[in-house]
Protein backbone atom coordinates (compact mmCIF):
# COMPACT_ATOMS: atom_id res chain seq x y z
CA UNK A 1 0.00 0.00 0.00
CA UNK A 2 0.90 3.61 -0.49
CA UNK A 3 -0.17 7.43 -0.42
CA UNK A 4 1.08 9.55 -3.23
CA UNK A 5 0.45 13.51 -3.95
CA UNK A 6 -2.23 14.43 -6.20
CA UNK A 7 -2.90 17.90 -7.46
CA UNK A 8 -6.70 18.23 -8.02
CA UNK A 9 -9.73 20.20 -6.51
CA UNK A 10 -12.17 18.26 -4.02
CA UNK A 11 -15.52 18.84 -5.28
CA UNK A 12 -13.87 17.57 -9.37
CA UNK A 13 -11.85 14.36 -8.05
CA UNK A 14 -13.42 10.72 -9.48
CA UNK A 15 -13.03 8.52 -6.10
CA UNK A 16 -14.93 5.54 -3.97
CA UNK A 17 -14.36 7.91 -1.19
CA UNK A 18 -12.97 11.54 -0.46
CA UNK A 19 -12.24 12.04 3.14
CA UNK A 20 -12.68 15.71 4.29
CA UNK A 21 -12.16 17.21 7.52
CA UNK A 22 -13.79 19.52 10.05
CA UNK A 23 -13.05 21.20 13.59
CA UNK A 24 -14.09 20.75 16.95
CA UNK A 25 -16.07 24.07 16.91
CA UNK A 26 -17.70 23.31 13.42
CA UNK A 27 -15.32 24.98 11.06
CA UNK A 28 -15.15 23.48 7.88
CA UNK A 29 -11.85 22.85 6.43
CA UNK A 30 -10.79 24.03 2.67
CA UNK A 31 -12.17 21.00 0.96
CA UNK A 32 -15.15 20.38 2.41
CA UNK A 33 -15.92 24.49 2.22
CA UNK A 34 -15.47 24.20 -1.66
CA UNK A 35 -17.37 20.87 -1.37
CA UNK A 36 -20.39 22.51 0.31
CA UNK A 37 -20.52 25.22 -2.44
CA UNK A 38 -20.42 22.78 -4.97
CA UNK A 39 -23.10 20.82 -3.45
CA UNK A 40 -25.71 23.92 -3.12
CA UNK A 41 -24.96 23.53 0.71
CA UNK A 42 -25.27 20.34 1.53
CA UNK A 43 -22.99 19.45 3.98
CA UNK A 44 -24.00 23.20 6.09
CA UNK A 45 -27.29 21.85 6.12
CA UNK A 46 -26.34 18.64 7.29
CA UNK A 47 -24.37 20.87 10.12
CA UNK A 48 -28.25 22.43 11.05
CA UNK A 49 -29.76 18.47 11.18
CA UNK A 50 -27.06 17.89 13.72
CA UNK A 51 -25.75 14.70 11.44
CA UNK A 52 -21.97 16.10 11.35
CA UNK A 53 -19.67 13.84 13.58
CA UNK A 54 -18.30 15.08 16.76
CA UNK A 55 -14.85 15.35 17.89
CA UNK A 56 -12.74 12.39 17.02
CA UNK A 57 -15.77 10.69 15.06
CA UNK A 58 -16.65 10.26 11.74
CA UNK A 59 -19.55 10.52 8.96
CA UNK A 60 -20.39 8.67 5.87
CA UNK A 61 -22.24 10.41 2.89
CA UNK A 62 -23.05 8.89 -0.16
CA UNK A 63 -23.82 10.17 -3.34
CA UNK A 64 -23.83 14.05 -2.63
CA UNK A 65 -24.90 15.64 -5.61
CA UNK A 66 -22.59 18.67 -7.01
CA UNK A 67 -19.66 16.09 -5.99
CA UNK A 68 -17.92 13.82 -8.45
CA UNK A 69 -16.69 10.95 -5.62
CA UNK A 70 -19.45 8.59 -4.66
CA UNK A 71 -18.96 8.90 -1.29
CA UNK A 72 -17.69 11.56 0.89
CA UNK A 73 -15.90 10.74 4.52
CA UNK A 74 -16.24 13.49 6.84
CA UNK A 75 -13.68 13.20 10.07
CA UNK A 76 -13.92 15.77 12.82
CA UNK A 77 -10.63 16.55 14.48
CA UNK A 78 -9.56 18.37 17.46
CA UNK A 79 -6.64 20.53 17.75
CA UNK A 80 -3.33 18.73 17.89
CA UNK A 81 -1.79 16.13 16.64
CA UNK A 82 -2.76 13.23 18.31
CA UNK A 83 -6.42 13.62 17.10
CA UNK A 84 -5.13 12.94 13.59
CA UNK A 85 -3.19 9.97 15.03
CA UNK A 86 -6.15 8.73 16.53
CA UNK A 87 -8.72 8.78 14.14
CA UNK A 88 -6.57 6.92 11.24
CA UNK A 89 -7.33 3.34 11.98
CA UNK A 90 -10.81 4.01 12.34
CA UNK A 91 -10.47 5.52 8.57
CA UNK A 92 -8.34 2.28 7.49
CA UNK A 93 -11.10 0.32 9.00
CA UNK A 94 -13.70 1.77 6.96
CA UNK A 95 -11.32 1.75 3.77
CA UNK A 96 -10.39 -1.91 4.04
CA UNK A 97 -14.09 -3.42 5.14
CA UNK A 98 -15.53 -1.73 2.04
CA UNK A 99 -12.62 -2.67 -0.14
CA UNK A 100 -12.79 1.03 -1.93
CA UNK A 101 -9.86 1.40 -3.85
CA UNK A 102 -9.64 5.14 -5.15
CA UNK A 103 -9.63 7.19 -1.72
CA UNK A 104 -8.47 10.30 -1.68
CA UNK A 105 -7.34 12.32 1.41
CA UNK A 106 -8.64 16.27 1.55
CA UNK A 107 -6.41 17.34 4.53
CA UNK A 108 -3.82 19.37 3.44
CA UNK A 109 -4.60 22.34 5.35
CA UNK A 110 -5.18 20.46 8.86
CA UNK A 111 -3.24 22.68 11.30
CA UNK A 112 -0.84 20.31 12.53
CA UNK A 113 2.68 20.31 11.13
CA UNK A 114 3.43 17.46 8.41
CA UNK A 115 -0.22 16.49 8.43
CA UNK A 116 0.54 14.33 5.19
CA UNK A 117 3.30 12.19 7.80
CA UNK A 118 1.46 11.77 11.03
CA UNK A 119 -1.58 10.71 9.17
CA UNK A 120 -0.42 8.34 6.43
CA UNK A 121 2.61 6.72 8.90
CA UNK A 122 -0.63 6.31 11.21
CA UNK A 123 -2.62 4.84 8.70
CA UNK A 124 -0.14 2.50 7.62
CA UNK A 125 -0.01 1.42 10.79
CA UNK A 126 -2.98 0.47 11.65
CA UNK A 127 -3.40 -1.27 8.16
CA UNK A 128 -0.16 -3.94 9.52
CA UNK A 129 -1.12 -7.60 9.34
CA UNK A 130 0.60 -10.56 10.89
CA UNK A 131 -1.34 -13.91 9.44
CA UNK A 132 2.21 -15.78 8.37
CA UNK A 133 1.16 -18.58 10.94
CA UNK A 134 -2.54 -18.90 10.26
CA UNK A 135 -4.70 -20.71 8.04
CA UNK A 136 -6.37 -17.94 6.99
CA UNK A 137 -9.37 -18.05 4.27
CA UNK A 138 -9.62 -17.34 0.66
CA UNK A 139 -11.46 -13.95 1.39
CA UNK A 140 -8.85 -12.87 4.19
CA UNK A 141 -6.33 -13.68 1.45
CA UNK A 142 -8.21 -11.37 -1.53
CA UNK A 143 -7.68 -8.72 1.71
CA UNK A 144 -3.97 -9.52 1.73
CA UNK A 145 -3.47 -8.99 -1.63
CA UNK A 146 -6.12 -5.79 -1.68
CA UNK A 147 -3.74 -4.51 0.90
CA UNK A 148 -0.62 -4.98 -1.24
CA UNK A 149 -1.53 -3.25 -3.98
CA UNK A 150 -3.84 -0.48 -2.21
CA UNK A 151 -3.02 3.36 -3.11
CA UNK A 152 -4.49 6.39 -1.57
CA UNK A 153 -3.86 9.68 -2.44
CA UNK A 154 -3.50 13.11 -0.84
CA UNK A 155 -4.97 16.10 -2.54
CA UNK A 156 -3.15 18.86 -3.02
CA UNK A 157 -4.46 22.04 -4.94
CA UNK A 158 -0.54 22.71 -6.11
CA UNK A 159 2.63 21.10 -6.10
CA UNK A 160 4.16 20.75 -2.87
CA UNK A 161 7.64 19.02 -2.47
CA UNK A 162 7.53 18.78 1.37
CA UNK A 163 4.18 16.97 1.46
CA UNK A 164 6.11 14.79 -1.43
CA UNK A 165 8.65 14.00 1.24
CA UNK A 166 6.78 13.65 3.53
CA UNK A 167 4.81 10.88 1.98
CA UNK A 168 7.86 8.84 0.70
CA UNK A 169 9.43 9.25 4.34
CA UNK A 170 6.19 7.80 6.05
CA UNK A 171 6.56 5.13 2.94
CA UNK A 172 9.94 4.28 4.02
CA UNK A 173 8.92 4.16 7.61
CA UNK A 174 6.11 1.64 6.95
CA UNK A 175 8.57 -0.77 5.08
CA UNK A 176 11.08 -0.56 8.21
CA UNK A 177 8.17 -0.96 10.56
CA UNK A 178 6.32 -3.77 9.20
CA UNK A 179 9.84 -5.85 8.88
CA UNK A 180 10.79 -4.89 12.65
CA UNK A 181 7.02 -6.07 13.74
CA UNK A 182 7.68 -9.39 11.37
CA UNK A 183 10.63 -10.16 12.78
CA UNK A 184 9.19 -9.75 16.20
CA UNK A 185 6.31 -11.50 15.99
CA UNK A 186 7.80 -14.82 14.38
CA UNK A 187 7.80 -17.40 17.12
CA UNK A 188 11.43 -18.50 18.45
CA UNK A 189 11.49 -21.78 17.04
CA UNK A 190 11.73 -20.32 13.66
CA UNK A 191 13.14 -17.11 14.68
CA UNK A 192 16.60 -18.28 16.04
CA UNK A 193 19.75 -16.76 15.53
CA UNK A 194 20.48 -18.46 12.01
CA UNK A 195 17.24 -17.58 10.72
CA UNK A 196 17.96 -13.93 11.58
CA UNK A 197 21.14 -13.96 10.14
CA UNK A 198 19.41 -14.94 6.87
CA UNK A 199 16.89 -12.18 6.53
CA UNK A 200 20.14 -10.29 6.71
CA UNK A 201 21.10 -11.37 3.39
CA UNK A 202 17.66 -11.32 2.16
CA UNK A 203 17.69 -7.76 2.72
CA UNK A 204 21.13 -6.67 1.70
CA UNK A 205 19.83 -8.36 -1.54
CA UNK A 206 16.89 -5.60 -1.78
CA UNK A 207 19.05 -3.02 -1.65
CA UNK A 208 22.53 -2.11 -3.81
CA UNK A 209 23.94 -0.30 -1.43
CA UNK A 210 23.45 -2.68 1.40
CA UNK A 211 25.76 -5.72 2.64
CA UNK A 212 26.25 -8.18 5.05
CA UNK A 213 28.62 -10.11 6.73
CA UNK A 214 27.60 -13.23 8.91
CA UNK A 215 29.70 -14.54 11.40
CA UNK A 216 29.41 -18.25 12.90
CA UNK A 217 30.68 -19.70 15.81
CA UNK A 218 34.32 -20.20 15.00
CA UNK A 219 34.76 -16.70 13.86
CA UNK A 220 32.87 -15.33 16.89
CA UNK A 221 35.88 -17.60 18.86
CA UNK A 222 38.50 -16.11 16.88
CA UNK A 223 37.59 -13.22 18.08
CA UNK A 224 37.30 -14.30 21.73
CA UNK A 225 33.94 -12.82 22.55
CA UNK A 226 33.63 -14.86 25.07
CA UNK A 227 30.89 -13.07 26.91
CA UNK A 228 28.31 -13.36 23.36
CA UNK A 229 29.39 -17.49 23.79
CA UNK A 230 28.70 -18.01 27.37
CA UNK A 231 25.02 -17.00 26.65
CA UNK A 232 24.68 -19.01 23.65
CA UNK A 233 26.64 -22.23 25.17
CA UNK A 234 23.15 -22.98 26.70
CA UNK A 235 21.33 -23.49 23.32
CA UNK A 236 21.58 -26.14 20.14
CA UNK A 237 20.93 -22.86 18.51
CA UNK A 238 24.30 -21.11 16.98
CA UNK A 239 25.17 -17.87 17.54
CA UNK A 240 25.42 -15.82 14.98
CA UNK A 241 26.97 -12.45 14.56
CA UNK A 242 25.48 -10.11 11.91
CA UNK A 243 27.15 -7.09 10.47
CA UNK A 244 25.02 -5.03 7.90
CA UNK A 245 26.49 -1.87 5.99
CA UNK A 246 24.79 1.01 4.51
CA UNK A 247 27.46 2.85 2.61
CA UNK A 248 25.82 4.83 -0.35
CA UNK A 249 28.31 6.45 -2.23
CA UNK A 250 27.24 10.11 -1.86
CA UNK A 251 27.03 9.59 2.70
CA UNK A 252 27.58 12.75 3.87
CA UNK A 253 29.72 10.91 6.98
CA UNK A 254 32.90 9.25 6.23
CA UNK A 255 32.92 7.53 9.54
CA UNK A 256 29.61 5.36 9.95
CA UNK A 257 27.25 5.63 12.99
CA UNK A 258 26.85 2.32 13.85
CA UNK A 259 23.51 0.67 15.52
CA UNK A 260 23.99 -2.05 17.84
CA UNK A 261 20.49 -4.27 17.99
CA UNK A 262 20.12 -6.84 21.37
CA UNK A 263 19.40 -10.56 19.43
CA UNK A 264 18.49 -12.48 21.89
CA UNK A 265 15.77 -14.25 20.21
CA UNK A 266 14.60 -16.19 23.07
CA UNK A 267 15.52 -15.22 26.60
CA UNK A 268 14.31 -18.20 29.21
CA UNK A 269 16.79 -16.34 31.73
CA UNK A 270 19.01 -19.17 31.45
CA UNK A 271 19.86 -21.27 34.67
CA UNK A 272 18.38 -18.24 36.81
CA UNK A 273 15.31 -19.23 34.54
CA UNK A 274 12.05 -16.76 34.44
CA UNK A 275 8.45 -17.27 35.80
CA UNK A 276 6.65 -19.50 33.18
CA UNK A 277 3.61 -16.34 33.44
CA UNK A 278 4.22 -14.56 30.02
CA UNK A 279 7.28 -16.29 29.44
CA UNK A 280 6.37 -16.43 25.38
CA UNK A 281 7.02 -12.54 25.69
CA UNK A 282 10.69 -13.18 25.46
CA UNK A 283 10.24 -14.34 22.07
CA UNK A 284 10.61 -9.91 21.71
CA UNK A 285 13.97 -9.66 23.52
CA UNK A 286 15.32 -9.36 19.67
CA UNK A 287 13.40 -6.14 19.76
CA UNK A 288 16.81 -4.32 19.16
CA UNK A 289 17.99 -6.25 16.47
CA UNK A 290 14.17 -6.07 14.99
CA UNK A 291 14.74 -2.07 15.30
CA UNK A 292 18.06 -2.32 13.83
CA UNK A 293 17.01 -4.44 10.99
CA UNK A 294 13.67 -1.73 10.30
CA UNK A 295 16.24 1.39 10.70
CA UNK A 296 18.60 -0.06 8.29
CA UNK A 297 15.37 -0.94 5.67
CA UNK A 298 13.76 2.32 6.60
CA UNK A 299 17.35 4.14 5.79
CA UNK A 300 18.12 2.69 2.56
CA UNK A 301 14.21 2.88 1.22
CA UNK A 302 14.62 6.20 1.49
CA UNK A 303 17.82 6.42 0.24
CA UNK A 304 19.39 8.80 3.01
CA UNK A 305 23.18 9.86 1.90
CA UNK A 306 24.32 8.26 5.74
CA UNK A 307 26.72 5.78 6.38
CA UNK A 308 25.86 3.00 9.20
CA UNK A 309 26.67 0.15 10.12
CA UNK A 310 24.56 -2.66 12.46
CA UNK A 311 25.56 -4.95 14.64
CA UNK A 312 23.71 -8.01 16.00
CA UNK A 313 24.67 -10.66 18.29
CA UNK A 314 22.18 -12.97 17.86
CA UNK A 315 22.06 -15.83 20.39
CA UNK A 316 19.42 -18.04 22.45
CA UNK A 317 19.30 -18.12 26.33
CA UNK A 318 18.40 -21.11 27.33
CA UNK A 319 19.71 -23.75 30.46
CA UNK A 320 20.68 -26.88 29.65
CA UNK A 321 23.85 -28.66 31.12
CA UNK A 322 26.42 -26.71 29.10
CA UNK A 323 24.54 -23.49 29.81
CA UNK A 324 26.89 -20.62 31.87
CA UNK A 325 25.89 -20.37 35.81
CA UNK A 326 25.66 -18.28 38.45
CA UNK A 327 29.47 -17.88 39.62
CA UNK A 328 31.46 -18.42 36.38
CA UNK A 329 33.63 -15.93 35.25
CA UNK A 330 33.42 -15.07 31.23
CA UNK A 331 36.58 -13.23 29.28
CA UNK A 332 34.75 -10.61 27.26
CA UNK A 333 36.36 -9.65 23.77
CA UNK A 334 37.68 -5.95 25.59
CA UNK A 335 39.63 -8.21 27.99
CA UNK A 336 38.09 -7.48 31.19
CA UNK A 337 36.87 -10.42 32.92
CA UNK A 338 32.94 -10.82 33.94
CA UNK A 339 31.34 -12.77 36.96
CA UNK A 340 28.20 -13.92 35.68
CA UNK A 341 25.70 -13.36 38.67
CA UNK A 342 22.72 -14.12 36.67
CA UNK A 343 22.55 -15.67 33.23
CA UNK A 344 19.09 -13.85 33.03
CA UNK A 345 21.34 -10.59 32.52
CA UNK A 346 22.37 -12.09 28.98
CA UNK A 347 21.51 -8.83 26.93
CA UNK A 348 24.80 -6.91 28.41
CA UNK A 349 26.89 -9.72 28.07
CA UNK A 350 26.19 -9.81 24.33
CA UNK A 351 26.71 -6.23 23.79
CA UNK A 352 29.38 -5.81 25.59
CA UNK A 353 31.34 -7.43 22.82
CA UNK A 354 29.23 -5.93 20.11
CA UNK A 355 30.36 -2.38 21.39
CA UNK A 356 33.93 -3.21 21.56
CA UNK A 357 33.59 -4.80 17.61
CA UNK A 358 32.11 -1.56 16.84
CA UNK A 359 35.75 0.18 17.45
CA UNK A 360 36.85 -1.29 14.97
CA UNK A 361 34.36 1.16 12.71
CA UNK A 362 36.46 4.82 14.29
CA UNK A 363 32.58 5.54 14.25
CA UNK A 364 31.42 8.87 14.40
CA UNK A 365 28.95 7.54 17.18
CA UNK A 366 27.26 4.61 18.45
CA UNK A 367 23.56 3.68 19.47
CA UNK A 368 22.81 0.56 20.64
CA UNK A 369 19.06 -0.16 21.08
CA UNK A 370 18.07 -3.29 23.73
CA UNK A 371 14.81 -4.70 25.60
CA UNK A 372 17.39 -4.66 28.17
CA UNK A 373 15.55 -4.47 31.40
CA UNK A 374 12.42 -4.98 33.63
CA UNK A 375 13.35 -2.23 35.72
CA UNK A 376 13.07 0.51 32.70
CA UNK A 377 9.66 -0.92 31.97
CA UNK A 378 8.84 0.08 35.52
CA UNK A 379 10.48 3.30 35.47
CA UNK A 380 8.81 4.82 31.74
CA UNK A 381 6.29 1.75 30.90
CA UNK A 382 5.51 2.62 27.19
CA UNK A 383 5.18 5.92 26.42
CA UNK A 384 8.72 6.34 26.66
CA UNK A 385 11.98 4.36 26.17
CA UNK A 386 15.21 4.77 28.78
CA UNK A 387 18.39 6.75 27.04
CA UNK A 388 21.51 6.99 28.16
CA UNK A 389 24.90 8.04 27.22
CA UNK A 390 28.06 9.65 27.52
CA UNK A 391 27.58 12.44 25.18
CA UNK A 392 25.05 15.27 25.92
CA UNK A 393 25.08 16.35 22.25
CA UNK A 394 24.00 12.75 20.81
CA UNK A 395 21.77 12.08 23.29
CA UNK A 396 20.26 15.10 22.55
CA UNK A 397 19.95 14.82 18.95
CA UNK A 398 18.00 11.41 19.85
CA UNK A 399 15.73 12.88 22.45
CA UNK A 400 14.25 15.65 19.60
CA UNK A 401 13.97 13.45 17.04
CA UNK A 402 12.01 11.03 19.06
CA UNK A 403 9.82 14.29 19.82
CA UNK A 404 9.38 15.05 16.47
CA UNK A 405 7.96 11.87 15.52
CA UNK A 406 6.17 10.90 18.48
CA UNK A 407 8.52 7.71 19.43
CA UNK A 408 9.82 8.82 22.49
CA UNK A 409 12.68 8.34 25.03
CA UNK A 410 13.79 10.33 28.43
CA UNK A 411 17.11 10.77 29.38
CA UNK A 412 18.23 8.99 32.29
CA UNK A 413 21.12 9.12 34.91
CA UNK A 414 24.55 7.46 34.61
CA UNK A 415 26.82 8.42 36.93
CA UNK A 416 29.46 6.98 38.67
CA UNK A 417 28.04 5.91 41.61
CA UNK A 418 26.07 3.07 39.78
CA UNK A 419 28.85 1.72 38.46
CA UNK A 420 30.30 0.81 42.42
CA UNK A 421 26.65 -1.57 42.25
CA UNK A 422 28.04 -3.51 39.47
CA UNK A 423 31.66 -4.27 40.96
CA UNK A 424 32.71 -8.26 41.52
CA UNK A 425 35.40 -9.10 44.24
CA UNK A 426 36.52 -11.63 41.78
CA UNK A 427 36.68 -10.53 38.17
CA UNK A 428 36.66 -6.51 36.98
CA UNK A 429 33.09 -6.62 36.65
CA UNK A 430 29.76 -8.36 37.49
CA UNK A 431 26.60 -9.26 35.18
CA UNK A 432 24.41 -8.15 37.88
CA UNK A 433 24.00 -5.65 41.07
CA UNK A 434 23.58 -7.51 44.34
CA UNK A 435 20.29 -5.35 44.64
CA UNK A 436 17.57 -4.64 42.50
CA UNK A 437 17.35 -0.92 42.41
CA UNK A 438 17.88 0.78 39.74
CA UNK A 439 18.32 -2.26 37.55
CA UNK A 440 17.92 0.23 34.37
CA UNK A 441 20.91 2.51 35.51
CA UNK A 442 23.45 -0.48 36.80
CA UNK A 443 22.67 -2.49 33.42
CA UNK A 444 23.41 0.76 31.12
CA UNK A 445 26.66 2.08 33.95
CA UNK A 446 27.70 -1.89 32.59
CA UNK A 447 27.82 -1.28 29.04
CA UNK A 448 29.49 2.37 29.64
CA UNK A 449 32.69 0.34 30.30
CA UNK A 450 32.72 -0.88 27.05
CA UNK A 451 31.67 2.16 25.14
CA UNK A 452 34.53 4.36 26.04
CA UNK A 453 36.27 5.08 23.00
CA UNK A 454 33.51 6.52 21.40
CA UNK A 455 30.20 8.78 21.42
CA UNK A 456 27.40 6.29 22.45
CA UNK A 457 24.11 6.11 23.68
CA UNK A 458 21.82 3.15 24.47
CA UNK A 459 17.91 2.96 24.06
CA UNK A 460 16.48 0.53 26.84
CA UNK A 461 13.21 -0.13 24.77
CA UNK A 462 12.01 -3.25 27.05
CA UNK A 463 9.08 -1.18 27.72
CA UNK A 464 8.25 -0.16 24.09
CA UNK A 465 8.78 -2.89 21.68
CA UNK A 466 5.88 -4.62 22.14
CA UNK A 467 2.24 -4.22 23.09
CA UNK A 468 1.57 -4.27 26.59
CA UNK A 469 -2.34 -4.72 28.36
CA UNK A 470 -4.72 -5.44 25.44
CA UNK A 471 -3.31 -6.69 22.24
CA UNK A 472 -0.03 -8.67 21.30
CA UNK A 473 2.55 -7.64 18.81
CA UNK A 474 5.74 -6.04 18.55
CA UNK A 475 5.01 -1.83 17.66
CA UNK A 476 7.61 -1.41 14.97
CA UNK A 477 9.73 1.18 17.91
CA UNK A 478 11.67 3.19 17.84
CA UNK A 479 12.30 2.59 13.75
CA UNK A 480 10.55 6.00 13.32
CA UNK A 481 12.42 7.76 15.81
CA UNK A 482 16.07 6.35 13.97
CA UNK A 483 14.42 7.31 10.86
CA UNK A 484 14.06 10.84 11.41
CA UNK A 485 17.61 10.58 13.63
CA UNK A 486 19.30 9.97 10.27
CA UNK A 487 16.81 11.92 8.14
CA UNK A 488 18.26 15.11 10.21
CA UNK A 489 21.75 13.46 9.72
CA UNK A 490 21.25 13.60 6.32
CA UNK A 491 20.90 17.35 6.74
CA UNK A 492 17.05 16.52 5.37
CA UNK A 493 13.46 17.43 5.96
N1 LIG B 1 15.08 -9.44 28.41
C1 LIG B 1 15.10 -9.16 29.80
C2 LIG B 1 14.50 -7.81 30.13
C3 LIG B 1 13.02 -7.68 30.07
C4 LIG B 1 12.21 -8.21 31.05
C5 LIG B 1 12.42 -6.98 29.05
C6 LIG B 1 10.85 -8.06 31.01
C7 LIG B 1 11.07 -6.83 29.00
C8 LIG B 1 10.28 -7.36 29.99
C9 LIG B 1 16.54 -9.16 30.31
O1 LIG B 1 17.37 -10.06 29.70
C10 LIG B 1 16.48 -9.52 31.76
O2 LIG B 1 16.05 -10.58 32.05
N2 LIG B 1 16.92 -8.61 32.62
C11 LIG B 1 16.90 -8.82 34.03
C12 LIG B 1 18.19 -8.30 34.60
C13 LIG B 1 18.41 -8.70 36.03
C14 LIG B 1 18.57 -10.20 36.15
C15 LIG B 1 19.64 -7.99 36.55
C16 LIG B 1 15.70 -8.07 34.61
O3 LIG B 1 15.38 -6.98 34.12
O4 LIG B 1 15.08 -8.61 35.51
MN1 LIG C 1 17.28 -11.96 30.55
ZN1 LIG D 1 16.95 -10.55 27.78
Amino acid sequence: MNVIAKNAQAAKVGADVLVLWLDDKGRFGEALQAVDKASEGYFSARQQAGDLPEAGKWALFHAVEGVKAARVLVLCLSAGEGALRQIAPAVWSQIAEHRWDKCVFALQDVPVSRAARVFVGALYHSAYRFEQFKTISDSDKKAAKWRKKWQGEWLLEKKETQVEQDLAWADALNAGCSLTRDLGNTPPNVCTPRWLAEQAEQLAEQYEDLSVKVLKTKEIKALEMGALLCVAQGSVQEPRFITMSYQPAKAVNKKPVVLVGKGVTFDSGGISIKPADGMDLMKYDMGGAAAVFGAMAAVAKAALPVHVVALIPAVENLPSGAAVKPGDIVRSMSGKTIEILNTDAEGRLILCDALTYAERYEPQAVIDLATLTGACVIALGSPRAGLFGNNAELEQALYLAGEAVHDRVWRMPLDEDYLEMMKSPFADLANASSVREAGAVTAAAFLSQFAQKYDWAHLDIAGVAWQRGGGKGGTGRPVALLLEYFTRLAGKK
